[in-house]
């Protein structure tokens, strides 16, 4: 045997120590700790943002709103829900013509403070709400009518919420978008170009 080998591992084995001691000093850290030593989450500290609008914002010509109110035959007891109120209109009128207290849902914060304006100035400030939420997620179940302008597949979505929330009775009307398969209408209007739809909620 030569003395080259046993050199070698002699110079090797405080190393190959050393080695060992920083392996046994190794102690895993703890959640919390690891925690405290990351930087804030700037995502879970922002404000959450608005969600955007479902459908964009076109406004009900005015005779077929007045034709809406009449299919959906609103009397003197009836509270009014427009989903999707834009600038405020279906409310104002059932408020301004009928005298019934009216609530409009709008995700838009814009349309809101425009139905706002127009509620003031038809004078109708004390029958008229005007909540900025998602129409998916509002409390509606105080409705007697209920008015949307929306999309055939957001009519489609909403069904559920409206079976399940509304009284037997309150009446759905429709602007230019049916229920697909999913519900046929009680009644359908044609009212200058624009097809007006009427349901009715059934019994439980
Ligand atoms: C086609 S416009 C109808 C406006 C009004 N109902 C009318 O007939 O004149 C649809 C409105 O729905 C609103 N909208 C869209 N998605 C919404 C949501 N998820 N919740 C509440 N409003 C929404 C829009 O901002 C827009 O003002």
């Amino acid at each position: 045997m030569t003395l080259k080998p046993l050199a070698s591992l002699l110079l090797c084995l405080p190393l190959m120590a050393c080695a060992q001691e920083a392996i046994d000093a190794y102690e895993p850290v703890a959640n919390e700790d690891a925690a405290e030593a990351m930087p804030a989450d700037p995502v879970a500290e922002s404000p959450r943002p608005p969600r955007e609008p479902d459908v964009i914002y076109v406004p009900t010509p005015q005779p077929v709103v007045d034709a809406m109110l009449a299919l959906a035959e609103v009397g003197p007891n009836d509270v009014l829900y427009d989903l999707g109120s834009g600038d405020g209109r279906i409310p104002v009128t059932a408020a301004r013509e009928h005298g019934i207290r009216a609530i409009g849902i709008d995700i838009n914060p814009t349309r809101i403070a425009e139905a706002n304006e127009n509620a003031q100035q038809a004078g109708v400030t004390e029958l008229v709400t005007f909540r900025e939420e998602d129409l998916f997620e509002a409390d509606i179940s105080e409705a007697t009518v209920v008015t949307l302008y929306l999309l055939q597949s957001l009519n489609v979505k909403l069904r559920p919420k409206l079976l399940s929330e509304l009284r037997p009775g309150t009446r759905i009307v429709s602007h230019a978008f049916d229920m697909a398969n999913e519900w046929a209408p009680e009644r359908t209007e044609q009212v200058d170009n624009s097809t007006i739809y009427l349901w009715t909620v059934p019994e439980r």
